[in-house]
């Protein structure tokens, strides 16, 4: 059995979720673990002296349990998708078919254990001004209180940042100014070939 897992990490409405939900809508028998599932309780997330919940940090996040998902998908993929019956389409199919799984979250690649266990990794960034105004157009629960973006989201989103730079390599960072169908088919064609390159069953796809 193949597998090829997958990491679509970027900054908050980077446009993560929709990417990964396209790409999984694309590929037979791939489907995806999210990291916003693995928040812990608002009661045990700390606040700063400024009164900020300390939201955007791996400590706010059970990533035990995330890591939890990642290896039961690792261990029968085919198990793993029928249980999480997120891809309608997909169809059993040859030994040679690669099964894929999407990997999508903010702070993905700043989990070593995780971050070591992606064969690819795709990074998606927009400007300040325009993550500001996509995250201010969405209700977040709980939901972000009066100077969240300048107060906590954005400074740590610097610091996420730059501890990634410093510690891992081999990301492929993605304008997220793009359109969707154009981020779609840039990072599906990267896909397969990857799915090529492991001598998978391309007629599939
Ligand atoms: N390529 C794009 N061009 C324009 N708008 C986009 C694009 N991709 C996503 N969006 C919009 O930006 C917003 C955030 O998208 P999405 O939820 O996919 O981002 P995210 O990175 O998963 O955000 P979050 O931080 O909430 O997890 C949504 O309103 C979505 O429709
Ligand atoms: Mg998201």
């Amino acid at each position: 059995m193949k597998t090829l897992i997958v990491g679509v990490g970027g900054m908050t409405n980077g446009g993560k979720s929709t990417l990964s939900k396209s790409l999984m809508q694309k590929i037979p028998n791939s489907c995806i673990v999210a990291q916003d599932a693995f928040f812990k309780d608002d009661s045990v997330v700390p606040v700063n002296e400024n009164g900020f919940k300390q939201y955007d940090m791996l400590d706010a996040l059970h990533m035990d349990a995330m890591m939890s998902q990642v290896n039961a998908w690792r261990t029968n993929p085919q198990a793993f998708l029928k249980e999480a019956g997120q891809n309608a389409g997909s169809t059993m199919s040859s030994p040679d078919h690669v099964f894929v799984l999407i990997v999508e979250g903010f702070l993905i690649f700043n989990h070593r254990p995780l971050n070591e266990m992606m064969d690819k990794r795709y990074f998606m960034e927009i400007p300040y001004v325009t993550c500001k105004e996509r995250r201010s157009s969405r209700v977040y629960k709980p939901p972000d209180p009066p100077g969240y973006f300048d107060g906590h989201v954005w400074p740590m989103y610097l610091k996420n940042r730059q501890e990634m730079e410093n510690t891992v390599t081999g990301i492929v960072f993605l304008d997220g100014l793009k359109s969707k169908e154009e981020l779609l088919a840039a990072v599906y064609q990267d896909v397969c070939k990857n799915i090529n390159m492991l001598g998978g069953n391309l007629a599939a796809y």
